[in-house]
């Protein structure tokens, strides 16, 4: 099984990267193979340009693109990590979506006529931290509103599975060592649940003689 582990996070020290990690180290261990997509490590550039618009020729795919959708192109699992900026994932992964899983790789046109998911069979999952703890965010509507906003419109237009979101409530600087513990078992678990282990291969018997 193939990841692609998108991080979009500025600082090296961030949690969100310590969630990362612990996601690239789990499926590494499954046997898993990993490429890691890190937006602001790759200086991406968010904006959708006006010559990438789809129009009546389908659009033109900018060579960055092209690069980004060839290194994609074979993935199993997308695999997100941000921090809820203003209730929504930052600037930087909406434009990553924007032109990384438009037409020609997220959606296109299909024989039947028209538009239709390119990524069907394919999954993704989220794991996000916010600095309100889990209860404020479901109680302000905001869990509801960015898995709405995000997961559910990107997952139906390309045809992913959506397979979780795990969000981290109460994340800060001062964050006990024991909650930081805490956040890394559960990454850990959530590879363990989505991605169970392969049944052994059944053993040959060696041939009547
Ligand atoms: C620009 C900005 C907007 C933020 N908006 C929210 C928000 O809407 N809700 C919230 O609970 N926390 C918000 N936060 C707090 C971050 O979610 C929190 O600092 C982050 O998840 C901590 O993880 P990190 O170390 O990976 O940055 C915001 C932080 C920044 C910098």
């Amino acid at each position: 099984m193939k990841h692609a582990v998108v991080i979009c996070h500025p600082r090296m020290q961030a949690f969100t990267r310590l969630t990362a990690r612990t996601y690239i180290e789990a499926v590494q261990a499954r046997g898993d193979e990993v490429v890691v997509r890190d937006l602001y490590a790759m200086d991406f550039d968010p904006r959708l340009h006006a010559d990438e618009l789809p129009d009546a020729a389908g659009g033109h795919v900018r060579t960055e693109i092209l690069i980004e959708r060839a290194i994609l192109k074979d993935v199993d699992v997308f695999a997100f990590f941000y921090p809820i900026w203003f209730g929504s994932p930052p600037a930087m992964l909406k434009g990553y979506v924007e032109r990384v899983f438009g037409v020609g790789f997220g959606y296109g046109a299909i024989k039947s006529g028209g538009t239709g998911p390119l990524l069907s069979g394919r999954s993704m999952v989220s794991f996000t931290s916010t600095g309100s703890e889990n209860l404020w965010l479901v109680d302000s509507g905001g869990w509801d509103a960015v898995r709405k906003v995000f997961n559910e419109r990107l997952s139906s237009a390309c045809g992913l599975q959506s397979l979780d979101h795990v969000n981290f409530g109460g994340v800060d600087a001062d964050m006990a060592p024991a909650r930081i513990d805490e956040a890394v078992q559960q990454v850990r678990q959530a590879v363990t649940d989505l991605f169970p282990a392969p049944p052994p291969r059944a053993r040959r018997r060696a041939p009547a003689s």
